[in-house]
C-alpha cells in the first residue's frame, strides 16, 4: 500500500490529522495498535482551549461539541475554605469549552468513516524504517501477516508510549523529565456537578479539582502520594477525602454517587527534542507529557497538529516547505510554554511530601496575590486559555 502520510497512532491527534489532511486532498492511512473500543473507552481529558475548538471545527468535528459542549467562562482558583474566580472571558474575551476527549475520539472515528478514510486497528509490532531517507516506510501485522505502508512522510502520534519516538536514535535526541511525586486519583460519577465552573483547590491535605463533562456527569480529582492504587480507595473514602479540600458551601451542596470511572494517573513533566527527524514528525503525547493541572495535555497534542497539518497543506498544495522545515521549532516552542505553566500551577496548588512550613507559606502567598493582582490574573488567563498559535 502506497499513501502520502502514514500516521502512527489513532488517538484524537492522529485521528484529526488524518480528518483535516483528507478534507483537503491529501492521503493518509491511520494505524492503530488497539481496538476502536478500547481507544473510545479511555477516559481522559475534558476541557478545551480556543483553538482546539477552532480546530476541531474546521475538521468538521464541531456540530455536537457546539450543541452539548459547555462554554466556560470563568475558572475557580481556591485555598483553604476560599476561593475567587479569574474571569477568563472579561481578561482575554475568550472562553474554554467542556467537552470529554472521548467524545472527541467519537466524533472523529464517525468522521473518518464517513469519508472512507483508512484507520487500521489492532495493528501489531507497528514499526518505523528509513524515516531519515526520502523512502520511508512503515510495517505491522494484522491478521497474522507483515503489511507495508510506503509514504512521504511518518507523523507519529502514538502517545508516551508508542514506537515513533524511540525510533529517533539516542544521540539524536534529548529528553527532559520531572517526575512530580504524587498522582491523581480521578472519579467520574452519574451526578450534578458541584460547580458550572471548574474548581482548582489547594488545600493542605493535598489538591482537589471539581470539573464536569455534563449536566449530569461530574469528574472529580484528589492528589494522591505517589505509588497508592486505586483498589485501596473506595467510592466513599473517595468523597469523604474530596469534600474535606473544597471550599465548605461547595462541600455543603456536593452530590455524591456510585463512581462509573475511577483510576490513577501519575504526574510528570517531560520533552523530547527534536520532535523532527528526516521524514518523522512527532505529534501529541509521543514527544511530551505535562501534569494535568491546568488542562494542556491534550490542547498541546492539538497545537502539534494544527502546525503539522498547515506545513503538509503548505508542501503539497502551496509548494512551500517552510512549514515542515520550522515544525519542530515552532511546535517545540508552545510546548515549552505550556510545560512552563502547566509545572508552575501544579507546584503552585500541590502538597508536597518535604515540605516545610515555609514552602506552604510562600504557596499561600502567590495564591494570595493571585486573588489580588490583576496582572497576575492576567497572566493566568491568558496562559489558560492557551498561548497563541
Ligand atoms: P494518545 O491519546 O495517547 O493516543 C495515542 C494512540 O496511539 C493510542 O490510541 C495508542 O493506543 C496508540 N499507539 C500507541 N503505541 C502504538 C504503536 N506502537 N502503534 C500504533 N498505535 C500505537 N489531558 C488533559 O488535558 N486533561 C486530563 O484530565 C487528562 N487526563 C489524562 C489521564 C490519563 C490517564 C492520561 C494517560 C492522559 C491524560 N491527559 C489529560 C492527557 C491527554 O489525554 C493526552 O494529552 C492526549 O490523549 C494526547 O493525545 P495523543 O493522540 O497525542 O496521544
Ligand atoms: C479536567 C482535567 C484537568 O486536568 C483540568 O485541569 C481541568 C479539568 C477534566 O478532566 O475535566
Amino acid at each position: 500500500m502506497r499513501t502520502q502520510v502514514c500516521i502512527i497512532g489513532g488517538g484524537p491527534s492522529g485521528l484529526l490529522l488524518s480528518q483535516l489532511l483528507h478534507r483537503k486532498g491529501i492521503d493518509s492511512v491511520v494505524l492503530e495498535r488497539r481496538s476502536r473500543e478500547y481507544v473510545l473507552g479511555r477516559i481522559r481529558a475534558g476541557v478545551l482551549e480556543p483553538g482546539t475548538v477552532a480546530l476541531l471545527r474546521e475538521a468538521g468535528v464541531g456540530h455536537r461539541m457546539d450543541e452539548l459542549g459547555i462554554a466556560d467562562e470563568g475558572t475557580v482558583v481556591a485555598g483553604e475554605n476560599w476561593g475567587f474566580r479569574v474571569d477568563l472571558k472579561a481578561i482575554t474575551g475568550k472562553s474554554m469549552m467542556v467537552w470529554g476527549q472521548t467524545e472527541i475520539t467519537q466524533d472523529l472515528y464517525d468522521a473518518r468513516d464517513a469519508m472512507e478514510g483508512t484507520v487500521i486497528d489492532e495493528a501489531d509490532a507497528v514499526k518505523p524504517h528509513d524515516v531519515d531517507t526520502d523512502t520511508p516506510y512503515v510495517t505491522y501485522y494484522k491478521d497474522g501477516a507483515e503489511h507495508r505502508i510506503d509514504c512521504d512522510w511518518v507523523a507519529g502520534c502514538d502517545g508516551f508510549h508508542g514506537v515513533s519516538r524511540r525510533t529517533i536514535p539516542q544521540d539524536v535526541l534529548t529528553e527532559y523529565e520531572r517526575v512530580y511525586p504524587f498522582g491523581w486519583l480521578g472519579v467520574l460519577s452519574e451526578t450534578p456537578p458541584v460547580s458550572r465552573e471548574i474548581l482548582y483547590a489547594s488545600h493542605s491535605r493535598g489538591f482537589a479539582l471539581a470539573s464536569l463533562r455534563n449536566d449530569n456527569l461530574s469528574r472529580y480529582y484528589v492528589q494522591v502520594d505517589k505509588g497508592e492504587v486505586v483498589e485501596s480507595w473506595s467510592d466513599d473514602a473517595f468523597w469523604d477525602e474530596f469534600r474535606r479540600r473544597i471550599p465548605e458551601e461547595m462541600a455543603d451542596r456536593l452530590v455524591t454517587g456510585p463512581s462509573v470511572e475511577k483510576s490513577i494517573a501519575p504526574l510528570r513533566s517531560y520533552v523530547a527534542e527534536p520532535m523532527r527527524w528526516g521524514r518523522l514528525f512527532l505529534v501529541g503525547d509521543a514527544a511530551h507529557i505535562v501534569p494535568p493541572t491546568g488542562a494542556k495535555g491534550l490542547n498541546l497534542a492539538v497545537s502539534d497538529v494544527y502546525y503539522l497539518y498547515h506545513a503538509l497543506v503548505g508542501h503539497y498544495l502551496e509548494g512551500d516547505d517552510s512549514g515542515l522545515e520550522t515544525y519542530a521549532e515552532q511546535a517545540a516552542r508552545r510546548v515549552w510554554g505550556a510545560t512552563r505553566f502547566s509545572w508552575w500551577f501544579t507546584t503552585l496548588m500541590h502538597r508536597y511530601p518535604e515540605q516545610s512550613g515555609f514552602d506552604r507559606r510562600m504557596q499561600e502567598t502567590e495564591l494570595d496575590f493571585l486573588t489580588r493582582s490583576e496582572a497576575a490574573q492576567a497572566a493566568f488567563a491568558e496562559q489558560y486559555v492557551g498561548l497563541p498559535y
